[in-house]
């Protein structure tokens, strides 16, 4: 009986195993439903997005999506529930019959005289006890072999090897900038089946100078900026550190030697004074260095002003009933403000040999960028810095502006001698000193069609 009991554990830990890959399977197949179900659900908490939700009206259309969604997933789930019903079914009436069997055979022993009444109670439990032990050890197995099937997922991610490994692997520590940082013929793409993003770019970052780069979108600003950082490496050509190639640096000594206010820049949920502090972790203490740089920000006295100043959360979305109503919990900071809070962020590493601002002034009303952009431009004074900016005006402090068109250097120079050059910049800031004397066309530089150009208001 023993042996039998055993020997019918076989079946029933292969089944248990068949069933985990088949869930397992059905898990990655349905997980593009499920990323997309997460979607559909983050819109139901997310602030930004219940804008347009109720503005648009995507209240239905959006409900109407995401059960095509579920749909997918409880399809998944209901084939494997099935199969799981069968083979669970089938197990049972194995050990049913095994252990049916074995009742019926001390049964008739006891009838024979062959064994007590006790013995056969003391047979029955323990072909209960054994048969669920079996069964307890293959569901253990079988959720263990689960876990390392899923792991094999993570294992993989994490396993992905560096897609621009370094030239020659250097563990030294970088010195700062002294020369510059060189573009030299760098071509990349995102991808092969992407189209070229920059195309063969020369350029340099003296040491000690400012460049502005001006572009339209999509011509190539931000993922300049990206390769810079090495959060990818270029797919021909390099980028000089002082002239070494910076695939030769460790990545994390690089960036430590940058600050970077991205155009996509984070909004924590965490104080006002930790917000402006992970841009330098080992000051996130340093209320001195913390409040300075939210006054080069301009954004000092507001947060001040906030319930708890510098430690009054920046988020609302902790609260729970009790004090939703309580200002001190929490607050919600406008657009701009935002801005100035991750221009803080930036500034506070202030020994950082390069400093990029992508957009720093986009969400800005027009006295604030006058007044910040007058603080930068002392703060970079004598600092390598690069600045991407719509807003022409802001540029034209710069040593070398850069006008970058689909992915190529169109025309660099000094703000002057742009304008002398009557080229593209000369156009592009006509055309928005225009924006704001209306019905003035007398600008110097004429704009080919410009008569048909729109003008914001
Ligand atoms: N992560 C990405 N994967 C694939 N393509 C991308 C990615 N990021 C940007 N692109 C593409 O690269 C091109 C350049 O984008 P980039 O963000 O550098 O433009 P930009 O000059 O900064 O524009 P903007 O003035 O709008 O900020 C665009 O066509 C964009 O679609
Ligand atoms: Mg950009």
């Amino acid at each position: 009986m023993a042996v039998l009991v055993a020997v019918a554990a076989v079946p029933a830990l292969l089944g248990h195993l068949a069933l985990t890959r088949g869930r397992v399977s059905m898990l990655a197949s349905v997980s593009p439903a499920t990323r997309r179900r997460i979607f559909y659900s983050s819109l139901i908490s997310d602030l930004t997005a219940v804008q347009e939700t109720r503005l648009f009206g995507l209240g239905d259309f959006l409900k109407g999506r995401m059960p095509d969604e579920v749909a997918v997933m409880q399809d998944g789930e209901r084939r494997i529930d099935r199969k799981e019903f069968r083979t669970h079914g089938l197990l049972a009436l194995l050990s049913s019959a095994i252990s049916g069997g074995g009742l019926v055979w001390a049964v008739a022993g006891a009838a024979d005289g062959a064994l007590s009444v006790s013995a056969v109670m003391a047979f029955v439990a323990a072909v209960a006890g054994a048969q669920g032990a079996l069964i307890g050890l293959a569901t253990g197995l079988a959720s263990s072999y689960q876990s390392l099937l899923l792991f094999r997922y993570h294992h993989k991610v994490v396993a992905t090897t560096d897609d621009f490994p370094a030239v020659t692997a250097t563990a030294t520590a970088l010195a700062p900038l002294r020369k510059g940082i060189e573009l030299r013929d760098v071509w990349f793409r995102y991808d092969d089946s992407h189209p070229w993003v920059l195309r063969g770019l020369d350029l340099t970052l003296p040491h000690g100078s400012s460049v502005a780069l001006v572009g339209r979108n999509g011509a190539g600003k931000s993922t300049l900026i990206k390769l810079l950082c090495r959060f990818y490496g270029p797919t021909r050509g390099a980028v000089l550190w002082d002239g070494v190639d910076i695939r030769t640096l460790p990545p994390a000594e690089l960036r430590r030697r940058m600050t970077v206010l991205f155009q996509d820049f984070m909004r924590y949920d965490l104080t006002a004074a930790e917000n402006i502090g992970i841009g330098d972790l080992a000051r996130l203490t340093d209320t001195t260095g913390i409040t300075d740089a939210a006054r080069m920000a301009d954004i000092d006295t507001k947060i001040r002003e906030l319930p708890n100043g510098y430690d009054t959360l920046l988020s609302r979305i902790f609260f729970d009933q009790d004090d939703e109503d309580d200002p001190h919990a929490g607050v919600v900071l406008s657009g701009g403000q935002w801005q100035r809070v991750a221009l803080a962020r930036t500034l506070l590493r202030g020994d950082s040999d390069l400093l990029v601002l992508d957009e720093p002034s986009a969400g800005l009303d027009a006295e604030a960028e006058h007044e910040i952009h007058r603080r930068l431009t002392g703060h970079r004074a004598g600092r390598t810095s690069l600045l991407v900016s719509h807003r022409l005006g802001a540029v034209r402090q710069a040593d070398t502006i850069v006008v970058l068109d689909d992915g190529r250097i169109r025309e660099q120079g000094t703000h002057e001698e742009l304008m002398a050059a009557e080229g593209r910049y000369a156009r592009l800031l006509a055309l928005q000193a225009r924006g704001y004397r209306s019905s003035d066309t007398s600008d110097g530089v004429r704009l080919a069609g410009e008569d048909r150009a729109p003008v914001m208001p």
